[in-house]
């Protein structure tokens, strides 16, 4: 029996399908883009690695792309075969992935969890609940984790920058700024290309109203991410929002296009409809338009890949981010058919990835095209329901703003005033920054007394 690189015993072929498989979980914690690479290398050394195969589900899953579940399908069947005789923390693993394969990432989450309670140096486990967890609106149970892994880590253990990475956008995510600053910053001392710990202190900074900081941020740690993935490009989203609440439109438009939707660079051309990529646009543009600003024909090319990914109801965040192409390009015909196609999705899937497109996703993204067809008063009465849930749908803060936004525009375009005030007081409540210093909300600000 071999042992990764924190002395968790494995089931490999040689030490040097160990030593790949420790690269792999490297990249994967580093947002490397060489992660096909690294994969290649760990399957040339070993192809029945039961963790490799667990990876290469994870991998696909984590892109929450349904053209993507066969390849997820396919390497769990060959983990859970492979792991029959294996440790038990490597059927966990397996486990994990079916559960998560089969639309059910809470029960994912527990079993990864479960793993690191027994197993707390398992970087993998603790990376992909710190993970889905995000994307499921847990960011207390993201912070639990980091806390009941890290009394058994040290710094002198490969990993610990990515477990202070997570650390620090735990706390920010939860609200304790001054701690996740701290532990950002120490995050970037220890690994200056820390991806994770840069994006969790340019939160706070956007949480904090911090603007010119949150410039200074990005712009000294940029040149360190040459190897870093799409995060990237939301990195570069964020100083968009910075510039953004500065009034600066050229340059959060200068950003757009050479930033975080530059379809000159390799990398946004790898993956032009990674979730990720398509909720900065997707936001941004709203932001912009919503102030008045010309933003173009730039809702076209996003409006063309929402028209691809009609029925992938996959990341249910993402779905009024696609409708908010799609509206905003008068595609009528494309956007019933995108809802149909989430209703279809709604009944026919019982797991929980089904029931928050029906719960959540759907009224939302429904009230997105009501908005944009001007339909004020039903964007706010489909919404309203559900204003305190679509946390769950997952997003930071700082993403789900957008919506909030919507909410606000909609009130306040029909006329609905209670439910105007109910939105500012809900931002006014939960942000640190006073609505007057925020764009999207200076306009509600005399609603509050
Ligand atoms: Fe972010």
């Amino acid at each position: 029996m071999y042992q990764d690189v924190r002395g968790l015993e494995m089931t490999a072929a040689s030490e040097d399908a160990v030593r790949a498989f420790d690269h792999v979980i490297d990249g994967y914690v580093g947002y490397r883009t060489d992660i096909p690479q690294r994969m290649e290398a760990l399957f040339a050394a070993d192809p029945d690695c039961p963790l490799a195969h667990c990876l290469r589900g994870a991998f696909a899953m984590l892109s929450f792309k349904a053209a993507a579940l066969p390849i997820a399908r396919e390497a769990c069947d060959t983990a859970l075969r492979l792991t029959l005789a294996a440790e038990p923390r490597e059927q966990d693993h397996a486990a994990a992935l079916e559960a998560w394969v089969g639309g059910n990432p809470d029960r994912a989450t527990a079993i990864w969890q479960q793993i690191l309670d027994e197993h707390p140096h398992d970087l993998l486990a603790f990376r992909l609940a710190h993970f889905v967890n995000f994307w499921l609106g847990r960011p207390e149970v993201m912070l639990t984790s980091v806390l009941r892994a890290e009394s058994h880590w040290s710094d002198s253990l490969p990993g610990w920058g990515a477990l202070l990475g997570c650390r620090a956008f735990a706390l920010e995510e939860c609200g304790h700024y001054t701690q996740a600053e701290y532990a950002g910053r120490e995050a970037i001392r220890f690994d200056p290309n820390d991806l994770w710990a840069a994006h969790a202190v340019a939160h706070v900074m956007e949480m904090q109203g911090r603007r010119s900081e949150g410039i200074a941020w990005v712009e000294g740690l940029e040149g360190n991410w040459a190897h870093g993935n799409n995060l990237r490009h939301h990195l570069a989203w964020h100083a968009a929002m910075y510039h953004f609440e500065r009034g600066d439109d050229a340059r959060v438009l200068a950003l757009y296009d050479g930033g975080f939707r530059d379809l000159s660079s390799p990398l946004t051309q790898a993956s032009p409809d990674l979730y990720i990529d398509v909720q900065n646009a997707a936001s941004m543009l709203f932001r912009l338009a919503r102030q008045g600003v010309d933003v173009g024909g730039r809702w076209e090319e996003l409006a063309n890949l929402a028209e691809t990914r009609i029925g992938d109801c996959l990341s249910g965040f993402t779905l009024p981010h696609w409708m908010m192409a799609l509206a905003a390009t008068g595609r009528d015909a494309a956007a019933e058919r995108m809802l149909a196609a989430m209703r279809d999705f709604a009944a026919g899937e019982e797991s929980l990835v089904g029931q928050l497109t029906a719960q959540l996703a759907l009224p939302v993204t429904e009230a997105v095209l009501a908005h944009f067809r001007g339909r004020h008063a039903e964007a706010v009465r489909l919404m309203r329901p559900v204003l305190g849930e679509m946390y769950r749908l997952g997003g930071s803060h700082a993403q789900q703003d957008v919506l909030e936004q919507l909410f606000l525009d909609a009130a306040l375009k029909a006329d609905l005033t209670t439910d105007a005030r109910l939105l500012m007081e809900r931002v006014a409540g939960r942000n640190p920054v006073p609505p007057a210093r925020r764009r999207g909300y200076a306009m509600g600000a005399g609603l509050l007394h």
